[in-house]
């Protein structure tokens, strides 16, 4: 051991100092080569994009691209990065007619979308897939029925726990602060409910498969099916969907009325 100590020192320093040269070497490549396959947007531009993306893709460059960016970064000041946000939030911002936004204010309205019919539909699949397969994020289940299987009762429950403090008990909507509002649910169909519950627009948080599940949010679409359906729960007469109790008072008060005048008339005559 000890007469070999003395030989192998000065060999064993440049073979550790090469190798630590080494080990930095493999750990930078390990590290350039890591980041490039996980960094968001990156591996995606050397991967092809698909027909339907690559589709989407040129819709983005006319109709996006000024206020979000050539890469769906964000372009300060004018609209935010597109990076994660999936599927979902395209097919409900564009779906609306909310993007392309218009003109810039405290929240994007709903508004008649660019495109009609097949158009609208095939441009906002093209849209969302391109979107999509550049950074990924909240997908969407296919069809157009998602409360199947839903239960309205239960659904009502999760709605009042999650949903009633902003879109009211009725699904009639209200203002938010700072010139923000959640909008009425009376229109909205199975597709927007599900991705405005998955993409969390403005104010509105995200209902990721944690804090509702797919069969919880099928239970919650039926509710709101129910509300769109039921039209007025206060009878024939409506007082905007204040219930019955408040409906039976207005006819009362009324009907009270009537009387008084019938007999002060009566009384009047005689
Ligand atoms: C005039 C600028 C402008 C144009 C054009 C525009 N956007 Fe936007 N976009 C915004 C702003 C600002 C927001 C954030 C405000 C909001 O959500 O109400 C936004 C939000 C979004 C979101 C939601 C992001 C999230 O975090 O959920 C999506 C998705 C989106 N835009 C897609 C599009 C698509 C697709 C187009 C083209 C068809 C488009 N936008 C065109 C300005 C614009
Ligand atoms: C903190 C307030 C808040 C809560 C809680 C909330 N939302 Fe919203 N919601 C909003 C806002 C704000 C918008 C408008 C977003 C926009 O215009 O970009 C919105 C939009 C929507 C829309 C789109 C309506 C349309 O057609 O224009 C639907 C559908 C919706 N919410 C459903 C729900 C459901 C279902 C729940 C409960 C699971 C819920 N929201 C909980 C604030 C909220």
């Amino acid at each position: 051991m000890t007469s070999e100590t003395p030989r192998r020192r000065p060999r064993g320093r440049g073979r550790r100092r090469l190798s630590r040269a080494g080990r930095l070497l493999a750990a930078l490549l390990l590290v350039g080569g890591l980041y490039t396959a996980f960094a968001p947007g990156l591996a995606a531009q050397d991967t092809p994009l698909s027909p339907t993306a690559a589709e989407g893709k040129a819709l983005y460059d006319v109709s996006c691209i000024t206020c979000h960016g050539r890469n769906a970064q964000g372009v300060e000041g004018r609209g935010p990065s597109l990076i994660g946000v999936g599927e979902a939030a395209v097919e409900f911002q564009v779906g609306t007619g909310r993007m392309p936004m218009a003109r810039q204010e405290a929240q994007a309205p709903d508004k008649p979308p660019l495109w009609e019919g097949e158009e609208l539909e095939r441009n906002t699949a093209a849209l969302a897939a391109y979107i999509q397969e550049l950074g990924g994020g909240p997908e969407m289940p296919p069809g157009t029925n998602l409360s199947a299987g839903g239960d309205p009762g239960i659904g009502g429950e999760l709605y009042r726990i999650n949903c009633s403090s902003c879109h009211a008990y009725s699904g009639g909507g209200g203002a938010l602060s700072s010139g923000a509002y959640a909008p009425g649910l009376g229109e909205a169909t199975d597709r927007e409910i599900w991705a405005a519950m998955v993409s969390g627009p403005q104010n509105m948080p995200v209902f990721g498969d944690n804090q509702l599940t797919p069969q919880e949010k099928a239970d919650v679409i039926a509710f709101i099916n129910y509300l769109q359906d039921d039209g007025d729960p206060g009878g024939v007469f409506t007082l905007g969907r204040l219930g019955p109790s408040t409906e039976g008072v207005a006819i009362f008060l009324v009907g009270i009325t009537a009387l008084l005048f019938a007999s002060l008339w009566i009384a009047g005559k005689s």
